[in-house]
This record gives C-alpha cells, sequence and structure tokens, in this order.
C-alpha cells in the first residue's frame, strides 16, 4: 500500500526505480485506478444525494481516463504487456463466437419443429376443454 504520511515516502528507497520496479509500480497504479472506479461506484449507489452522485461520476470517469493513460504508459515501458491482453480478448472473442454459434444452432432448431409448439397448445386447449367438463 502507498506511505501517505511523508510526501517523500515514494523515494524511501533512497534510489530511483529500476525499470522492473517501475513497470510493477504502474501496475498498482492501474489496480488503484480501478479500485477507486469501485469505490465511486459504491458511494453513488449508496446515496440519493444527487450532486454527490453527478461527481462521483465524473471522478470515476476520470478514473477510466488516468487507467487507460497508466495502461498505455506501461505498453511502452513493457512492450510484451500489450501482447497479454490481446490474447486475453482473443480468447473471449472466441467464446463470444462459441456461444452465438450455439444460439443460432438453438434458433434453427426452434425454427425447424414449428409443430411441436402447436402441438403443445392443442394439448392445452383439450386439458382446458377436459377441466370445463368436470366443471359442469
Ligand atoms: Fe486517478
Amino acid at each position: 500500500m502507498p506511505e501517505f504520511r511523508s510526501p517523500f515516502s515514494g523515494l524511501s528507497l533512497g534510489r530511483k526505480l529500476t525499470d522492473a520496479e517501475l513497470i510493477r509500480a504502474i501496475r498498482f497504479m492501474i489496480a488503484a485506478e480501478y479500485e477507486a472506479i469501485q469505490l465511486c461506484s459504491q458511494l453513488a449507489e449508496s446515496t440519493d444525494n444527487k450532486l454527490v452522485i453527478e461527481v462521483l461520476k465524473e471522478i470515476s470517469e476520470d478514473e477510466r481516463e488516468h487507467a487507460g493513460s497508466f495502461l498505455r504508459l506501461l505498453y511502452e515501458l513493457d512492450p510484451e504487456e500489450e501482447k497479454y491482453y490481446k490474447e486475453g480478448a482473443e480468447e473471449v472473442e472466441e467464446e463470444i463466437e462459441d456461444l452465438l454459434k450455439d444460439m443460432k444452432k438453438t434458433l434453427k432448431k426452434k425454427e425447424e419443429k414449428p409443430e411441436s409448439k402447436e402441438d403443445e397448445s392443442e394439448d392445452k386447449e383439450e386439458e382446458k376443454e377436459e377441466t370445463n367438463e368436470t366443471d359442469d
């Protein structure tokens, strides 16, 4: 966690950061931006104060921009990093394609068997008639 007691706590190592340490620090900053977005959302959802909600919404949007800035910095400092995000995104794209294929198959099956729906409604009508007969 960051140390807030001293404005110089970031230099507590007594030296400048190595490239690897800087990259880790930037990742930490990205996580802090996402945490801030989460805190803003939680607090906004926890109040009816319209002014507070509006300010938190604006701050939350700013934090998203900050996250984007830090991400861009991270890509610059460690070009390998972006490759992993792209791979992760591609995996999700494949999952989405699989889901869409499954949905299309399901729809096609339903279109191919429209008679079964009619059968069901006929069955229900027959049931209604039967219950009406017993009521009399
Ligand atoms: Fe921020």
